[in-house]
């Protein structure tokens, strides 16, 4: 076997690999690979491509390589991910944010741009199922006035989250809660003074799981996927509590599945909560949002 590559050569012979499985960004993998194993970005690779590597980091690039070929995510094997303009740290055991929750997060702020919260001096907001803390800490940077609440019930997505929070700066304005659903809050005096409601809860229905791509079904955290028999359970479990702790023009925000929004409706419309209900889709056409909120102007 060739050993003896330059960085053109290397990225070349990686996305060839990639190449023979069934890989929808052979090239773009290969490169995010690359740059984390030499520690350079982009620019970097395409300003010396004929600079050798040396054996070491050769070995290393085509052991990162086969475990992407087996399937293994590229954000656990880089341990980042960007989402709304931030690289968030991510690990194994804890969901990699998605593009598509960037939907739910833009329209959280949309609602508190256009509404009273914005002038508020500080709005509570509570996320339940945390993650990496991709929705808390996207809140919390682009609104200045939030201070959220964030719960997840996996103490390595909380550690991971945790540490986002150092990176960015935002420790003072979350509270990070390990424990099930609203459960946590239940001492801390929040009846009736939450402003919103956010979450991207586990929504795949049982049986459908081992039919995703093998990147989630094999490699991602089954407690962030599993969302019951019909994937709603964690919708009716947060409706349920959701006027116990909303302010009276309380708003929710859920993420949901392409084929979800019908059932999820109907749970805010049968909790007579909310003015306005709202079903949003993502750019290909599914339903993948719904809010429900009285602030309306
Ligand atoms: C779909 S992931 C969302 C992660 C993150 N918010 C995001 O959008 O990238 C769902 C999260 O809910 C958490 N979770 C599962 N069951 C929970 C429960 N009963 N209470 C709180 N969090 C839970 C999982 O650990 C996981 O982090």
């Amino acid at each position: 076997m060739v050993r003896d590559y330059t960085i053109k050569s290397l990225l070349q012979e990686g996305m060839n690999i990639l190449n023979e499985g069934d890989f929808k960004t052979p090239l773009l993998d290969a490169q995010l690979i690359l740059c984390y194993t030499l520690s350079v970005d982009k620019l970097y690779i395409y300003t010396h491509p004929n600079d050798k590597v040396n054996v070491e980091t050769v070995d290393k690039f085509f052991e990162f390589i086969n475990r992407r070929r087996e399937g293994y995510p590229v954000q656990y094997i880089i341990q980042k991910q960007e989402f709304m303009g931030l690289e968030f740290n991510v690990a194994e055991g804890v969901l990699i944010p998605r593009p598509d929750t960037e939907i739910l997060v833009e329209k959280v702020i949309e609602i508190v741009d256009n509404s009273l919260l914005k002038g508020k001096k500080r709005i509570n907001i509570v996320d339940i199922g945390t993650g990496s803390g991709a929705i808390t800490l996207s809140l919390a940077y682009y609104l200045k006035n939030a201070f959220v609440y964030s719960i997840d019930i996996s103490k390595k997505a909380l550690d991971v989250a945790k540490e986002n929070s150092k990176k960015f700066g935002l420790e003072d304005r979350v509270l990070f809660l390990e424990g099930s659903l609203f459960k946590p809050l239940s001492t801390l005096n929040l009846d009736n003074n939450i402003d919103v409601v956010v979450s991207n809860p586990p929504y795949i229905p049982t049986d459908e799981i081992e039919k995703l791509q093998i990147e989630v079904s094999k490699y991602e955290p089954r407690t962030a996927l599993d969302g019951g028999e019909d994937g709603l359970d964690y919708y009716r479990e947060i409706v349920k509590d959701l006027s116990k702790y909303l302010t009276d023009n309380g708003v929710i925000a859920f993420e949901i599945g392409y084929n979800q929004g019908q059932d999820v409706k109907e749970l805010l419309v049968n909790s007579g909560l909310f003015k306005k209900i709202e079903i949003i889709k993502d750019l290909s056409g599914h339903d993948r949002v719904v809010v429900g909120e009285n602030l309306c102007l």
